[in-house]
């Protein structure tokens, strides 16, 4: 597997592999990889010819006084995993090389609607800095298809939606959540709970699972839901940024009559902010 750090040799590569008749895969990371993001690119390399993996550690999509500065880069370990899952190109930018002339006069993509709410409250900016990287990136790798994690579900609708309407001709491709044992999500910033924090987090899975079962099992008391597995988490020491039912496709609020479902929670654990949710495909 080769890396490459400028847009240049990246350009070189990707040329080369589809002059060879190759179909291009792609996976945007932020490095800090884990187990999860190894089932991205296996699937890339499932699909495609030619993998390529970006490492980027996007400062546009990060607000103030969140984690760019302490988001751990750990570029050699990286390199390693990627190997292993079947990647062939490795694309990690710097921050001149992505934003050249700043990111003050950078042309911004914004994806309206899904973007709000959710994740988009209480992190304002945040899609419109993931929008605009994955074009960006997206424009310098020019795939066939691109590979995101379902854990970002919110993100994941943004980018469908962003790909759709700029008429992008990029198959995406969401993957199922990789989990631990105990049912936590993977997710680079686990890293940052202590081993005390760690054993609470599954609580997320756990109310996410105790929703899904009683929807499933007919239940449409959304609002007593909810209030009952807010009670939970926090009990259980952490602080509820939001746990709601949403339609699965446009993430609005979910009706009875919804089959397409999507249950999202994102909470604080002490600093970390953690985000889950399990989507369901009802009965009609
Ligand atoms: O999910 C991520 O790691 C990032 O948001 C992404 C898609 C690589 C854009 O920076």
């Amino acid at each position: 597997m080769n890396t490459v750090k400028t847009l240049r040799e990246l350009r070189a590569a990707v040329t080369h592999a589809r002059s060879a008749g190759k179909r291009i895969g792609f996976v945007p990371t932020m490095g800090n990889l884990h187990h999860g993001h190894a089932t991205l690119v296996s699937k890339a390399a499932e699909q495609a010819d030619f993998v390529v993996a970006s490492i980027f550690v996007n400062p546009l999509q990060f607000g103030v006084g969140e984690d760019l500065d302490k988001y751990p880069r750990t570029l050699a370990a990286d390199q390693e995993k990627l190997l292993q899952a079947g990647c062939h190109l490795l694309f990690a930018p710097t921050v001149d090389e992505m934003y050249p002339d700043g990111m003050s006069v950078q042309t911004r993509v914004s994806v309206p609607q899904l973007s709000e709410g959710l994740c988009g409250a209480s992190r304002p900016g945040h899609f419109e800095g993931v929008a605009t990287v994955v074009s960006k990136l997206f424009n310098m790798v020019q795939p066939d298809l691109a590979v995101f994690g379902q854990k970002d579900y919110q993100q994941l609708a943004v980018i469908r939606a962003m790909v759709r309407d700029l008429n992008m001709p990029i198959q995406i491709i969401g993957e199922p959540t990789v989990r631990a044992e105990d049912g936590l999500a993977l997710s680079s910033r686990n890293g940052y709970l202590t081993e005390e924090q760690r054993a609470i987090a599954p609580v997320l899975f756990r109310s996410l699972r105790h929703m899904a079962s009683a929807i499933q099992n007919g239940d449409r008391d959304f609002a007593r839901l909810r209030t009952e597995q807010i009670q939970q988490i926090e009990a259980a020491g952490l602080r509820l940024d939001y746990l709601e039912v949403r339609q699965g496709l446009h993430l609005r609020p979910a009706t009875a009559e919804d089959r397409d479902v999507v249950i999202l929670v994102a909470a604080y654990l002490g600093a970390t902010r953690l985000i889950d949710n399990l989507h369901l495909n009802l009965p009609a």
